[in-house]
């Protein structure tokens, strides 16, 4: 049974107000009408304010109101499929480019499936996400089911970021570190984005933490050409210098307070360079994918060992999450302040 409060008639709207005020009314259900009377639904364990507004009644039969149908229910409903309980429950929808993985017994039914996913989701273009992502540059693997043009622009946290989803990934389980780069206390500082691919770290903190500088690097001239727009859409060009090519010879050398190392596979490598880019003292926010019985040791260590051969010490490390990368992989990533010896 359900509670509510019952009152007369001419004496809801302001009980209603005050019950509104201490989050007592039960949003879920309705408010049943009995002649002169009205129950107003109210929260479990709310129930001694009745005696302040009216007469606690118990509900045997309570009215819930509809709920829309959620996008899921929607689908199965437009589709006829041999196994709807294998159509995908997640998605990653970037602007209006939708990217589906769709599991191999729904094969022949994959472009019914992206035209009902397409017209439910509000998406123009829908991509097979057919094999993650791939190589030096992290370039997605995927198949065109709807449309043939994947550019898009993605909103997120106040940034725009303009890109073509079939040639360039966007990590959608990276978006708490994107947030949380983009509000670091970095306002009088220079940043080194080793790895800008289309600004996922550059552009956030150039909107929102205004640093001095960022100097973003990215070898793919496909990912520089977003780059390129991405600073212009969001305004940031006096404050975002795009460089293009491999940061190892063309990342400015000793003028970073900050050193942004957003790659995974082999950002070890990379450290040296890291640390001939900081200043005497700066941050180094270096990031691998590591296997879980090897954290927390194996990154701290792995920047620890770079900072010796370049006769920096490591004063300080915090180690985050940012997500699961595979079944007992982490993408993790270590904020560690360094100062030359
Ligand atoms: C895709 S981003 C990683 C994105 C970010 N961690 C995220 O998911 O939000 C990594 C970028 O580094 C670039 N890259 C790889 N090696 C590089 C190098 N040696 N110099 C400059 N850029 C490089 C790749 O082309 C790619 O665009």
């Amino acid at each position: 049974m359900y509670p509510a409060i019952r009152v007369r008639k001419s004496e809801v709207e302001s009980v209603r107000k005050s019950l509104f005020q201490h989050r007592a009314v039960d949003g879920e259900r309705r408010f049943i009408r009995d002649g002169e009377w009205v129950e107003i639904p109210i929260r479990e364990g709310m129930e001694a304010l009745a005696s302040e507004y009216g007469e606690l009644v118990w509900q045997k039969r309570p009215v819930f109101k509809e709920r829309p149908p959620a996008p899921l229910e929607m689908i199965k409903k437009d589709l006829s499929v041999p196994y709807p309980e294998l159509l995908p429950r997640k998605w990653e929808l970037f602007g209006d480019v939708l990217i589906l993985r769709i599991p191999e017994e729904l094969e022949d039914y994959r472009h019914e499936i992206a035209e009902v996913y397409a017209r439910i989701l509000g998406a123009r273009t829908v991509l097979r996400d057919s094999g993650g992502i791939e190589g030096e540059f992290r370039e997605p693997v995927v198949e065109f089911l709807l449309g043939d043009d994947a550019e898009t622009t993605h909103l997120e946290n106040g940034v725009r970021f303009r890109f073509d989803a079939s040639r360039i990934m966007f990590s959608s389980g990276n978006i708490d570190e994107r947030v949380r780069m983009a509000y670091l206390p970095s306002r009088n500082e220079v940043i080194v984005d080793m790895f800008a691919g289309i600004g996922y770290f550059s552009i956030p903190m150039a909107v929102h933490s205004r640093p001095k500088k960022i100097y973003a690097c990215e070898k793919n001239p496909v990912a520089f050409r977003y780059l390129k727009e991405n600073i212009a859409i969001n305004r940031v060009e006096a404050i975002v210098e795009p460089i293009l090519g491999d940061n190892r010879e063309h990342c400015p050398e000793n003028v970073a307070d900050r050193v942004v190392m957003g790659y995974v596979g082999k950002t070890h490598l990379f450290l040296e360079k890291a640390f001939r880019i900081i200043k005497d003292e700066g941050t180094i926010h270096y990031h691998e994918t590591c296997p879980e019985e090897l954290l927390p040791e194996r990154p701290v260590l792995r920047v620890k060992a770079a900072a010796e051969r370049s006769s920096y010490e490591v004063i300080g490390t915090s180690l985050r999450k940012v997500k699961s990368y595979a079944p007992g992989v982490l993408h993790v990533v270590v904020d560690a302040r360094v100062r030359r010896t």
